[in-house]
């Protein structure tokens, strides 16, 4: 038996959750290509967009303190609606922890931040161009964050993406149509 609360989602959830999921896919996949192949070309752009994606998350945040969870649709076990929560919880964090310890990163190492070409932090350099870091502490911690995190929200991601997928075809209940349905 399907519930009747909140049969749908309100737009604002349903936008913010599929620019962020592929905003937040990419940049893993970019950030993971980049370093393991030296594609330093790709790091502006990685960065850029990282920045912009802490914008979304952010207003995201703000919403869900307004809105509140979406209610659980479908017979869900105690278990499994603590599991689903654990993982958003920790999803919604990682869009949050992801671009801040970037900039931790960046600004505290002294390479400074554009988003595409409009500076926001001057990069300091010395005249061999090496960064000078602002905040030597600032900047490890950014990087160690940055990259201890990503095992863990990679696997979190799978273990959401196959919660929404048992959903779908074998618990047969409205779960991923109500948060992608267009109307
Ligand atoms: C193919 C990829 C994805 C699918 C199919 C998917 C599916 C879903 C579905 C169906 C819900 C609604 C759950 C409910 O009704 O309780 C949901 C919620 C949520 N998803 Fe995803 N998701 C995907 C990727 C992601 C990614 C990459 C993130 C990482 C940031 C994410 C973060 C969240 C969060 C935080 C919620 C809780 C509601 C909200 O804040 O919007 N999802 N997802
Ligand atoms: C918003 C979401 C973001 C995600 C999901 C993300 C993800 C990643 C991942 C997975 C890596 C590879 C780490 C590794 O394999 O060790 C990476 C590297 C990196 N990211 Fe991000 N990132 C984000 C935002 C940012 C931002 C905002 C900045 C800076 C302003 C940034 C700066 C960097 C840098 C400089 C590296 C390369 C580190 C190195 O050379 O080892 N990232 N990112």
């Amino acid at each position: 038996m399907m519930s009747h609360l909140q049969q749908t989602l309100s737009s604002t959830t349903k936008i913010l959750h599929i620019v962020i999921a592929i905003g937040m896919m990419s940049l893993l996949a970019i950030g993971i290509y980049m370093t393991e192949f030296e594609a330093f070309a790709l790091y502006d752009l990685h960065k850029s967009f990282g920045a912009i994606l802490l914008i979304l998350a952010l207003t995201r945040v703000m919403w869900r303190i307004k809105e509140g969870w979406p209610s659980t649709i479908g017979n869900m076990s105690k278990v499994q609606h603590m599991a689903a929560k654990t993982i958003h919880w920790i999803l919604i964090i990682s869009t949050i922890l992801y671009p801040v310890s970037g900039l931790m990163m960046s600004i505290g190492g002294g390479h400074g931040l554009a988003i595409f070409d409009l500076e926001i932090v001057t990069a300091t350099m010395d005249a061999a161009g090496e960064a000078i870091p602002v905040n030597g502490f600032i900047g490890d911690l950014g990087y160690n964050i940055h990259g201890f995190i990503k095992y863990f929200v990679i696997g979190a991601i799978v273990v959401h993406v196959i919660g929404a997928l048992k959903h779908h075809v074998i618990d047969k209940d409205e779960t991923i149509k109500r948060m992608f349905s267009v109307k």
